[in-house]
């Protein structure tokens, strides 16, 4: 049977550790503060809005709540974006993701000072990231990273197979992974819905990521034996036997793959706190530079 990496264990050192760098930077009179903004009601994003807030209570980071109607037009949200990129409260904002139709993502995203991008989705970001510049991270593939690493498990010189393309998860984890630098430097194929037999490339992972958005769609035949598995698949599927109706399963068949796999991460307790405490460690990171920035006479 596969260890199973703790998602919330690993997490929990992580905010510690955050936690204390909030108090030390309490001394110079700095709270980091991140706005949260969420538009409309979807309720599987009510819920990671309200996790993101408790877990800024936890370890001390001030979070400021902004909930607009799913009718706002995207005039209305770039308004609040342009007074929150001014305001000297504000180290980090986060629009969660998606959005109304009527809205362009894209507008929104590029909207964001790139200094107050802790979701690390506007372009300056994804650029500096893509050429090896220090850059914010986005949360979810630097929270894979993360995992790999404080279990033990280096993917310098592995091969990693991704499958998913997305620009939250599959593009950045490539990114990240593929650069010449610590905890990094993997072999990195990327596969998606296009990949002709999927299977043949993830066989060959010594390190798989799932990131395709369908439940349990990596089977067992899919992996070879000692194979470590980061599933980032969050699906609801009915379950009648549950209050709620629904239960989270993964996008890996964990009940099989564990047979095969050296290491895997479980859905819920996997990816799903890491991803959380990387938004922290970059609203903390955000909040020192505006101290060191501050420090040079900039506004
Ligand atoms: N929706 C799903 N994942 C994310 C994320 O990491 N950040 C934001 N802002 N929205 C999301």
């Amino acid at each position: 049977m596969a260890k199973i990496i703790d998602g919330n264990k690993i997490a929990a050192e992580i905010k510690g550790e955050i936690a204390l760098d909030v108090k030390k930077l309490a001394r110079r009179k700095i709270t980091p503060g991140l706005a949260v903004v969420l538009v409309g009601e979807d309720p599987a994003s009510q819920v990671y809005v309200r996790m993101k807030k408790r877990d800024c209570t936890e370890v001390g980071i001030l979070s400021f709540d902004f909930d607009l109607p799913k009718s706002c037009s995207e005039k209305r949200l770039l308004t609040l974006i342009a007074k929150l990129n001014k305001d000297p409260k504000v180290h980090g904002i986060l629009v969660q993701l998606p959005l109304p139709k009527q809205i362009s993502e894209a507008k929104v995203l590029n909207a964001i000072d790139p200094v107050k991008d802790v979701d690390g989705f506007h372009p300056i970001n994804v650029g500096k990231l893509l050429n090896g510049e220090k850059a914010f991270l986005p949360c979810t593939p630097h929270g894979c990273q993360q995992l790999l690493m404080r279990s033990g498990y280096d993917p310098a010189g592995k091969h990693v197979v991704v499958v998913g393309r997305s620009n939250i998860v599959g593009k950045p984890m490539a990114a990240i992974l593929m650069q010449k630098a610590a905890g990094a430097n993997a072999t990195v194929t990327v596969c998606h819905s296009r990949t002709k037999n999927i299977a043949k490339f993830t066989q060959q992972a010594d390190i798989l990521i799932a990131a395709i958005g369908v439940p349990g769609f990596i089977k067992s035949r899919m992996v070879k034996q000692g194979v470590i598995v980061i599933d980032v698949g969050v699906n609801r599927v009915e379950d009648a036997t549950k209050k709620a109706g629904y239960r989270l399963v993964g996008d890996v068949d964990f009940k099989n793959v564990s047979k095969k796999a050296r290491a895997i991460t479980p859905v819920p307790g996997g990816v799903g706190p890491m991803t959380r405490t990387m938004l922290l460690l970059n609203t903390l990171e955000a909040a020192r530079n505006r101290k060191a920035s501050k420090k040079h006479g900039r506004k």
